[in-house]
């Protein structure tokens, strides 16, 4: 998708999920919502979701695609962006060392850190693509500020 097509799909699931995520009390049903809109309107997302922070660990909260690893440890993207502090954008997967592999289809990914009201990371937004370097600052941006929805 080019970047003018990709920032206009973005702005109106923008506009979108900040009324229906306005409406709703809870951070759950929220992350639920934002996982099934964007799973829908990307077409090249593949899988798409939250993991929680749990300790050292992440475990899976609401996503939309293919059955996914339920607990992350000691290594893979997600972790490595929680512990990084900052979105990681891999645009094959398969060079980035530590890698966890849910599904072998994945090739692409990004993962956005999500914090509470005083910064600390609590959570991580996990997008994966069947194609190599779906990804890139447009993505980052975008889905970080739908991040900025959930309260
Ligand atoms: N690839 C991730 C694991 C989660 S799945 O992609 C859904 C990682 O390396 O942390």
């Amino acid at each position: 998708m080019n970047t003018k097509k990709k920032e206009g799909r973005y702005e109106r699931l923008y506009t979108q999920l900040s009324g229906l995520l306005a409406k709703s009390p809870d951070a759950t049903a929220q992350m639920a919502t934002i996982a099934a809109i964007l799973f829908n309107k990307m077409d090249y997302f593949f899988w798409c979701g939250f993991y929680r922070v749990d300790g050292d660990r992440l475990i899976v909260g609401p996503y939309q695609g293919p059955a996914a690893c339920q607990i992350l440890e000691g290594r893979g993207v997600c972790l490595a962006a929680v512990e990084q502090q900052k979105t990681l954008i891999v645009p094959d997967v398969h060079s980035f060392p530590g890698h966890i592999a849910c599904d072998s289809r994945s090739l692409s990914e990004i993962v956005i850190p999500v914090r509470d009201k005083a910064g600390k990371i609590i959570a991580v937004l996990d997008v994966d693509s069947k194609e190599l370097a779906s990804f890139d600052e447009t993505d980052a941006a975008h889905l970080e500020k739908i991040i900025g929805l959930l309260s």
